[in-house]
């Protein structure tokens, strides 16, 4: 059958078309769903064993200067408090990712382009870059100039990730304003690079009017790009939005889409090889007890666990349902270490957990 065939040439590392990618994202029965799952997660161990690289999250600002139609932190959602973390508290949050054993954080924020934003963030990278050598740290904090990402790059930012959403020009027209420019995504992913990022980018799976070959067609975007790192995950509706208003959930859409997102998390496994795939936050919000787990076990090999302070988790809501709001950071590490251990994984404490691609994209040492 196709399918088996198609699985057996990418296994081998063979070169597949957007047509076989999009075949591989459809098992036509649960074997052979299984057999995607386990070939991707057998490459996964390959690559970096049976461990799972964490990054602390610290979500440090909800002000956003931008209307994503989906999103729940979009500028025109008045029913948001915004908040902005002092310097102090998130250099603090990161020491706590330190002395949990975490590796690297990750520092995300809503988008803006003024020089106080540009600035700020400087300083806080820098501070961050001073705790320790070797600490990873990403930022994703949307698009800026060369300049600006420069700038956070030689404070000590090793990783960026800056999602294309949907690598559809129709589809990212469909779920942004006008003013936000498809080219100008795809241009801001290329002055990552070009600054000397470690550059991740992603795609959200499930998307009104998105088909089995747009997402066929994000994978081999991802590889075009030579992407080092993919975030992605299910679309979930917010109520607070346009979109989330226009497009309701119903019937069993939301576990379709996580299905779907595992899928997506193997195939893009076995197209790009040796790159960090996160299992991330949207995963376990429609699964809260197994949703990461079950992405790892579908290939992917990083999890963000949050290391912010639970005052400002409720006003950092992209979308509804989000997980462990009322649960601090000391406890979301303990069950993370059990949930893990329960699938036979372990997290790798006190590494960076750099993505191997970059190293060979760049042919720099390690
Ligand atoms: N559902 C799923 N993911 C969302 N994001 C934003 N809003 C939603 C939503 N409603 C994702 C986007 C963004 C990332 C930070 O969160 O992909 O890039």
């Amino acid at each position: 059958m196709d399918f088996y065939r198609i699985l057996e040439k990418v296994v081998s590392g063979k070169f597949a078309d957007t047509g076989e990618i999009a075949t591989l994202l459809a098992p036509p029965d649960e074997t052979a769903e299984k057999a995607l799952f386990d070939a991707a997660y057998q490459l996964k161990c390959e690559i970096c064993g049976r461990m799972v690289n964490l990054r602390g999250l610290i979500e440090f600002s909800n002000i956003c200067t931008r209307d994503c139609f989906y999103c729940g932190i979009r500028k025109s959602n008045g029913k948001v408090t915004r908040y902005r973390m002092s310097e102090n508290e998130i250099v603090s949050a990161a020491e706590k990712a330190l002395e949990f054993g975490y590796g690297s954080v990750v520092l995300q924020s809503g988008e803006r382009s003024d020089e106080e934003f540009a600035g700020f963030v400087e300083r806080v990278v820098g501070k961050i870059s001073a705790l320790a050598p070797g600490f990873g740290i990403t930022l994703s904090c949307g698009e800026e100039s060369l300049d600006t990402y420069r700038r956070w790059r030689e404070a000590g930012a090793t990783r960026y990730l800056l999602r294309i959403e949907s690598s559809s020009e129709k589809i990212f027209n469909a779920i942004h304003p006008a003013e936000a420019l498809f080219s100008e995504r795809k241009a801001a992913l290329k002055r990552l690079q070009q600054a000397g990022f470690q550059t991740g980018s992603g795609v959200m799976i499930g998307l009104p009017g998105q088909t089995l070959k747009d997402l066929a067609a994000d994978i081999a975007f991802f590889r075009d790009m030579d992407l080092d790192m993919i975030g992605m995950g299910p679309y979930l509706p917010q109520t607070d939005t346009p979109l989330g208003q226009q497009y309701p959930d119903s019937g069993n859409m939301a576990e379709q889409r996580l299905q779907l997102s595992l899928r997506m998390i193997a195939v893009t496994r076995l197209v790009l090889r040796d790159v960090n795939i996160a299992a991330t936050t949207a995963l376990q919000t429609i699964d809260p007890a197994q949703g990461r787990e079950r992405g790892i076990l579908a290939g992917a090999n990083v999890i963000m666990p949050n290391v912010g302070d639970v005052a400002f988790r409720r006003d950092y809501q992209l979308y509804n349902g989000k997980p462990s709001l009322d649960e601090n950071s000391l406890s979301i590490r303990e069950n993370l270490i059990r949930s893990l251990a329960a699938i036979g994984e372990a997290p790798r404490f006190n590494s960076a957990g750099d993505p191997l691609h970059f190293f060979r994209r760049t042919g720099s040492g390690k």
